[in-house]
């Protein structure tokens, strides 16, 4: 196998701090990769590397069959990165903004046209086409980025933090279109903040823990590591006063009831599904046992 992602020893620090600090990771052709990590742990750093805009201080990254460093010219043809709509002009409809990608990547004035319409309807931009951007949604605005990556089909897509700041509705239309846009074969690196999010669109999941990967599987073996929902008790003013962790079965949500009934609780009882947060406890306990052991 030839894998589209390549990265071995990796590290970038910035003064004193190690932020990615000996990164290891494959992602094959047409995979969809979530690095999933909390706010600083590292995940805009690493994309940017991987994208060629910055140099790690050791280790290779090799992209689309290309060293970043030694080959970044090939690197950046083939790829492409959103959240760049730095390069959006405001005053511009996304058409226009379209058209204007288009010619910049050397099609003509009427291949421009074309394929500014076919991605119009391709990201269902089409009640908006002919608006001014500066008047658009937080979940319009992420549309059009993503649709001006695809001027020219790239063969990795990057997504730093794709929904972030987008409520329900949008993440979930944003969620659709990156499923559609790997079913078309693009490799997909993403990175999230959200457990959720990971597990709705990755074939794996890395987690990102202190620079490097502390966990490494596809949804359903990172979350048998984690466990099931956990219950939740609440206070008559919604205070939680107790949690019970559980396997998700359906003999453990009765344990873990039995429990709290037990122990005389009063109050509201909710489930919660696991989050970031478990994800790490987990991921980290089992690494100390580990190294005990
Ligand atoms: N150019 C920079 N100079 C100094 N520190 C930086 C720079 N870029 C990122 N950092 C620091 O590196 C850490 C990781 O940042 P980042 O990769 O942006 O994390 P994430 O995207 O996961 O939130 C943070 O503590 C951040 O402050
Ligand atoms: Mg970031």
């Amino acid at each position: 196998m030839n894998p589209t992602i390549e990265v071995q020893g990796l590290r970038r620090a910035f003064g004193a701090k190690a932020v990615v600090d000996g990164l290891d990771l494959t992602v094959a052709r047409g995979e969809v990769f979530a690095l999933l990590g909390p706010n600083g742990a590292g995940k805009t750093t690493t994309i940017n590397i991987l994208t060629t805009l910055m140099d790690a201080d050791s280790g290779t990254a090799r992209v689309a069959g290309f060293d970043t460093r030694t080959h970044s010219t090939e690197v950046q043809r083939r790829i492409s990165l959103t959240g760049q709509s730095a390069a959006v002009d405001d005053a511009l409809s996304a058409t226009e903004n379209l058209i204007m990608f288009s010619r910049l990547a050397g099609l003509d004035r009427v291949a421009a046209r074309r394929r500014a319409a076919d991605l119009i309807e391709r990201f269902d931009l089409t009640d908006a086409a002919s608006r001014r951007v500066r008047t658009f949604s937080g979940g319009m605005r992420r549309r059009l980025d993503l649709a001006l990556s695809f001027v020219v089909t790239p063969e990795v897509l990057f997504l730093d933090e794709p929904t972030t700041g987008l409520d329900t509705r949008s993440r979930r239309d944003l969620w659709d279109l990156i499923r559609t846009l790997a079913a078309g074969g693009t490799t997909v690196f993403l990175t999230t903040q959200y457990l959720e999010e990971a597990d709705q669109l990755a074939d794996r999941i890395a987690v990102l823990h202190d620079g490097r990967i502390a966990a490494l599987g596809t949804p359903a073996e990172l979350k048998a590591r984690i466990g099931g929902d956990t219950v939740e008790l609440h206070d008559a003013r919604g205070e939680l006063v107790r949690e019970v962790a559980t396997d998700g079965s359906i003999a453990d949500l009765r344990r873990a009831l039995d429990v709290l009934e037990a122990e005389g609780r009063d109050g509201t009882v909710a489930l919660r599904r696991p989050t970031l947060d478990d994800v790490f406890l987990a991921v980290t306990t089992t690494r100390r046992t580990e190294e005990h052991a």
